[in-house]
């Protein structure tokens, strides 16, 4: 008993002693393997600016750049040798990737191990049976008119009862400026949590309080958007072992995400989820786990939040520069509308064409996701010739896509929502040439709950309030992220336009 006390504390150090050694080994082969495949010592131009951020001597954003290389390259596709990436802005490749042989562009599992902490089994991390039962239950949902109602509803309220409100009590005062994409990602948080839980975090009441998830949920999504940004996954795999630095503040924002998701979820259970039309009570008649619901409702947030608060923050920094645009969208208001209505209804906005198109043409130059990887399962060539090897990264550039000469004309700098009419008439095109919604068999699910959601701002604000955004310089510059978010917000002073 004694020898065995005694050897304990040596039997102890010799099992840490190998598991460290293990873990040394397998991250040194791991890297190995790794630099095999994303060549780190290329030396070409394009790897070279990219190594020593050169291209920010030129460029106010990487996608700006991005985009000078895509619109000069031959075939709209170019390589980031030591990120293993290919990024294509040319649109047969994205249908080719989304569509086509959708099978070979999966997630994978490099990305959906960067967000894995976060999103865990959400649709928006997953592949295969998984994405099948979250993308067939939430199609269902979102498609039904019941529920499209109901998500209407909560916009509308949200938008008469606190959006106005509040933007009327700062209007017409010369020192009281307001951060716009601050209120819209109130606004749109709000209303995704009501739509998604049933529940109401009040974000956008008078006193502006932050809520805890909110802010447990910004810090996840900017540390996990940041580990996409390492030289290499093993240095933020490493820091998570060792529950260091950005990853331990990582994962204690997870803890407070996991711990606030749990109480949306029992207080749900104990309100009873039957006959309620939010998400997750819909989601809680077909699922039982906690966990899995969790994740679910995750993915909910991060998809309807930052999105919708991004389109609306860029559409009203150009309506600014763009005021002919502007007294169209008014006009087109006026005309559809009583004058004593400040709310629309939902058919109202349907005939509001000219709006549907301004908003189309906002997010081609500023889509609220910029850019989207997909993982390469077999050694493949895309049909610009580009051979593409498997275990890498493609990437299509919505951002650069809406910037190419080729599918838009020699005027694709301008905003023109003209261009999006056909004898008035709002006129789609491919979404392989504008995959703001994505395209395929991944295309977003709540393409039009966030255009309903947006058309209700425009239309509530553009005729009460005159926004004055006080940013100087034409190019917006944006943080790194999963979705666009401006650099310093978008400063603005309100004026109510007298009736
Ligand atoms: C302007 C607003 C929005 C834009 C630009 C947008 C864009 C996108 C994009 C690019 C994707 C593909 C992402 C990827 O695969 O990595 C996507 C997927 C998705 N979006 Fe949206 N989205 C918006 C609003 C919303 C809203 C409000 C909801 C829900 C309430 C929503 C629900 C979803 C879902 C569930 C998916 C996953 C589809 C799948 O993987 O099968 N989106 N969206």
């Amino acid at each position: 008993m004694v020898i065995g006390i005694s050897l304990w504390p040596l039997l102890q150090s010799s099992v840490s002693f190998r598991f460290f050694s293990f873990t040394i080994c397998f991250s040194f082969f791991s890297m190995l393997l790794f630099l095999m495949r994303i060549r780190p010592w290329c030396s070409c131009e394009i790897c070279h600016i990219y190594l020593r951020s050169s291209w920010a001597t030129k460029f106010h954003n990487l996608c700006d750049w991005y985009t000078h290389l895509l619109s000069n390259s031959p075939s709209q596709t170019i390589h980031i040798h030591i990120l293993g990436n290919t990024i294509t802005a040319n649109p047969d490749n994205v249908e080719y990737m989304l569509k086509t042989r959708f099978e070979n562009y999966p997630k994978g599992k490099a990305f959906s191990t960067i967000l894995s902490d976060l999103l865990g089994r959400g649709i928006f991390n997953v592949d295969g049976d998984l994405w099948k039962f979250q993308r067939r239950m939430a199609s269902y949902e979102l498609g039904s008119l019941a529920v499209r109602l109901h998500a209407f509803q909560i916009v509308t309220a949200e938008t008469q009862h606190r959006l106005l409100p509040l933007l009327a009590s700062v209007a017409n005062r010369q020192d009281d400026i307001i951060d716009l994409q601050d209120v819209f990602r109130r606004f749109a948080f709000d209303n995704i949590c009501k739509i998604s839980f049933g529940l109401d975090p009040g974000c956008l009441e008078p006193s502006l309080p932050m809520s805890e998830l909110a802010v447990a949920f910004d810090t996840a999504s900017r540390l996990c958007a940041t580990r996409a940004t390492a030289a290499s996954p093993l240095i933020w795999k490493i820091k998570r072992l060792l529950n260091f630095g950005s990853e331990r503040k990582l994962k204690k924002a997870i803890l407070l995400v996991n711990l606030l998701a749990e109480e949306v979820i029992r207080q749900r259970r104990k309100m009873g989820f039957s006959g309620h039309h939010d998400l997750l009570s819909r989601f809680m008649a077909a699922v039982d786990d906690n966990m899995y619901l969790r994740d679910i409702v995750i993915s909910f947030l991060l998809a309807g939040r930052d999105t919708v608060a991004s389109g609306l923050t860029t559409f009203f920094w150009l309506l600014a520069k763009n005021p002919e645009a502007e007294s169209k969208i008014r006009a087109e208001i006026v005309q559809s509308m009583e004058p004593e209505e400040q709310i629309p209804s939902y058919e109202q906005l349907k005939g509001m064409h000219y709006l549907h198109a301004a908003l189309y043409e906002s997010m081609r130059l500023y889509p609220p996701v910029q850019f989207d990887s997909k993982f390469v399962v077999e050694d493949d060539v895309l049909p610009d010739g580009t051979f593409v090897k498997k275990g890498t990264r493609v990437t299509y550039h919505p951002y650069a896509m809406g910037r190419m000469e080729g599918i838009w004309g020699s005027d694709f700098q301008q905003f023109k929502p003209e261009r999006w009419l056909k004898n008035g008439l709002f006129t789609p095109i491919s979404p392989f040439k504008y995959p703001v919604f994505q395209g395929g068999l991944r295309v977003c699910l709540g393409k039009e709950m966030a255009l309903v959601e947006m058309k209700t701002v425009a239309v509530s604000m553009i005729p009460r309030f005159k926004i004055d955004v006080l940013v100087n310089g034409h190019v917006p510059k944006f943080e790194p992220g999963l979705t666009a978010t401006l650099r310093g917000g978008l400063p603005v002073l309100v004026h109510e336009i007298s009736l």
